[in-house]
C-alpha cells in the first residue's frame, strides 16, 4: 500500500473517509485522480470489450475502447481473437478507422506499414530499399498487444500480465456463470452494442453499477406507476417487497443482488414456489431469456446448485468492477409467462467529465428467433440507450457531474452509511460477503473499497 497523494496535499483517505463511510463528491471532478485511475484501475483491472459473436469468421474485427485507449478487436485465421492497439507503431496515426468489417490485413493510410489481424508487422512499402528495419527487427514493429480470455464467449481484454482472469473474478465465478455459462451454445449478441456519450465521470455510473437498489424504488418509480413495467404499484412500499433478497459483493469489487424469482415476478402476476421442486419451478417461471426446451440444458452446463439458485433467487441486476452493469431482468409477456432482457453497459471514461455507455444486448443462441426479437426489444425499451429505465439515469448522472463543479458543492460528501454488515443466510451455497434482506449501501461501499484498494497500489 503506497497511499495517494494529490499534488495539493489532499490524500485519498481526505477523499474517502473508512470510519464515516462517505466519498468526497470531488472524487467525481478531479483531472488528477482521473490520471491516476487510467494507470492504476484501467491498465490494471479485466476490461470489457464485446462478445465473440460480433465476429465469427476469421478476418473479423470490431473496433472498441480500453478506457481511452483505442484497440482493435479481431480474429485471425486460426479462429484465435486478438485485442490491440490501434496505434500505428510508425509515427501514431489509427491504424483501422472503420467501426468494424472484415479484414485479413490492416493497413495504415499515413504511410501504408500493415498488419495482420494478430496484430504481427506484415511490411511497409518499398522494403526492398531497407527503407526500415535497420536499427528493428520486424518481430519489434507489431501492434502493442493486450492480453485476451474469453468467458461465456464475452471478450475481456487486460494491459496487466500479472492477474489472471480467475483471480479478477473471484468467488463471482458462481452467481455469473449462471448468466453467461448456461447453455450449450452459449450467448450470441443481438446486434452491434448501442453507444452514446453523456457529461459525466465515468464512476458516477460505476458505483451505482454496485448493485443500488433504493433508486429503483425512486428514481425509476414512474415505470411502477405508469404500468411500464408491467406492474400495478401506486406508492413506494408497493414496489418495496420486490428488493428483499439477498445482495452480495466480493473483494475484487463485483457486486449482484439475488432477487427472489417468484417474489419479483409478483408485481406481474402470481407465482408460487411453496412445495416445488427445482425443475418445476423452472417450468413454471423460465429464468429471462431461457426457454421451456432449454431448461435441460442448464442442468448440463451448472451444478445443481446453480441450477438451484438461478431458478429460485438469480442474479438480477449487479456490476462487475470497475465499469460494468448487469441487468437481467424479468419482463412479463401477455399469456402470464416472462421473457427477459439480458444486457451488459460499459461505462467508458472518455475524460474526467466524459463517459461513453456502450449497450451490449444477449440472447441464447439456441433459443427460436421470436424469442430473441423479444428479448432485443426488452432490453432497448427497457436498458437500452433511449430505454425508459436508463433515460431516468441518463438524466440524474450529469447533473450529479454538474454539481462537482461547484467551489462549495465538491465540499459535498456521498453517503453509503445504510451498512447492516453481512451475514450468511442458512443454507446458501456460492461465497462472497452476503447481505441479506431489503437492499442497503453494503455492496456500493464494497465497490469503493476495491476503488480504494487498486488506487492506493503502486
Ligand atoms: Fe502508420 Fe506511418 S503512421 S505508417
Ligand atoms: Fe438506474
Amino acid at each position: 500500500n503506497s497511499g495517494l497523494t494529490l499534488t495539493d496535499g489532499t490524500t485519498i483517505d481526505d477523499l474517502i473517509d473508512r470510519d464515516m463511510n462517505e466519498v468526497s463528491l470531488r472524487v467525481m471532478n478531479d483531472k488528477e485522480l482521473y490520471e491516476v485511475e487510467m494507470e492504476r484501475i484501467f491498465a490494471r483491472t479485466w476490461l470489457l470489450l464485446g462478445h465473440e459473436t460480433e465476429i465469427p469468421k476469421a478476418g473479423d474485427y470490431v473496433m472498441r475502447d480500453m478506457a481511452e485507449d483505442n484497440v482493435i478487436v479481431s480474429r485471425d485465421r486460426s479462429g484465435e481473437i486478438h485485442v490491440m492497439l490501434n496505434v500505428c507503431p510508425h509515427r501514431g496515426m489509427k491504424v483501422c478507422t472503420a467501426e468494424a468489417g472484415n479484414a485479413h490485413a490492416h493497413r495504415c493510410i499515413y504511410h501504408g506499414w500493415a498488419f495482420r489481424a494478430d496484430g504481427s508487422f506484415i511490411g511497409a512499402p518499398i522494403e526492398k530499399e531497407q527503407m526500415h528495419g535497420n536499427k528493428r527487427g520486424k518481430d519489434e514493429l507489431g501492434l502493442k498487444k493486450a492480453k485476451v480470455h474469453l468467458y461465456g464467449g464475452l471478450i475481456f481484454a487486460t494491459w496487466n500480465e500479472d492477474l489472471p482472469f480467475e483471480e479478477y473474478l473471484g468467488d463471482a465465478k458462481f452467481y455469473l456463470d449462471q448468466l453467461f455459462c448456461r447453455t450449450d451454445s452459449g450467448l450470441e449478441m443481438l446486434g452491434p452494442p448501442q453507444r452514446f456519450v453523456l457529461p459525466c465521470n465515468w464512476k458516477i455510473p460505476g458505483e451505482q453499477s454496485g448493485s443500488d437498489g433504493f433508486h429503483t424504488l425512486t428514481l425509476h418509480r414512474s415505470l411502477m406507476e405508469g404500468g411500464i413495467m408491467g406492474g400495478t404499484a401506486e406508492s413506494i412500499y408497493d414496489t418495496a417487497p420486490g428488493m428483499y433478497g439477498v445482495d452480495l459483493s466480493v473483494p475484487q469489487g463485483h457486486t449482484l443482488r439475488c432477487l427472489e424469482a417468484a417474489q419479483t415476478f409478483k408485481m406481474f402476476a402470481d407465482v408460487s414456489f411453496e412445495g416445488k421442486s427445482v425443475e418445476e419451478c423452472l417450468h413454471l417461471l423460465p429464468p429471462p431469456g431461457i426457454t421451456k426446451d432449454l431448461i435441460p440444458q442448464l442442468f448440463k452446463n451448472l451444478s445443481e446448485d446453480q441450477v438451484k439458485q438461478l431458478a429460485t433467487i438469480p442474479p438480477q441486476v449487479g456490476g462487475m468492477f470497475p465499469n460494468i452493469l448487469i441487468a437481467f431482468i424479468f419482463a412479463p409477456r401477455a399469456d402470464g409467462g416472462a421473457s427477459g432482457a439480458l444486457s451488459l453497459h460499459t461505462y467508458v471514461p472518455k475524460g474526467p467529465d466524459r463517459v461513453e455507455f456502450v449497450n451490449f444486448i444477449f440472447a441464447e443462441k439456441d433459443a427460436p428467433e421470436d424469442v430473441k426479437r423479444d428479448m432485443l426489444q426488452n432490453a432497448i425499451w427497457s436498458t437500452g440507450t433511449s430505454g425508459t429505465i436508463e433515460q431516468d439515469d441518463a438524466d440524474t448522472w450529469p447533473q450529479i457531474m454538474r454539481n462537482s463543479r461547484g467551489h462549495m458543492s465538491k465540499t459535498i460528501t456521498l453517503k453509503y452509511q445504510a451498512l447492516h454488515g453481512h451475514e450468511r443466510p442458512e443454507g446458501w451455497v456460492g461465497g462472497g460477503d452476503l447481505y441479506p434482506g431489503f437492499t442497503k449501501d453494503d455492496t456500493q461501499w464494497a465497490w469503493w473499497m476495491a476503488y480504494y484498494d487498486l488506487m492506493t497500489r503502486a
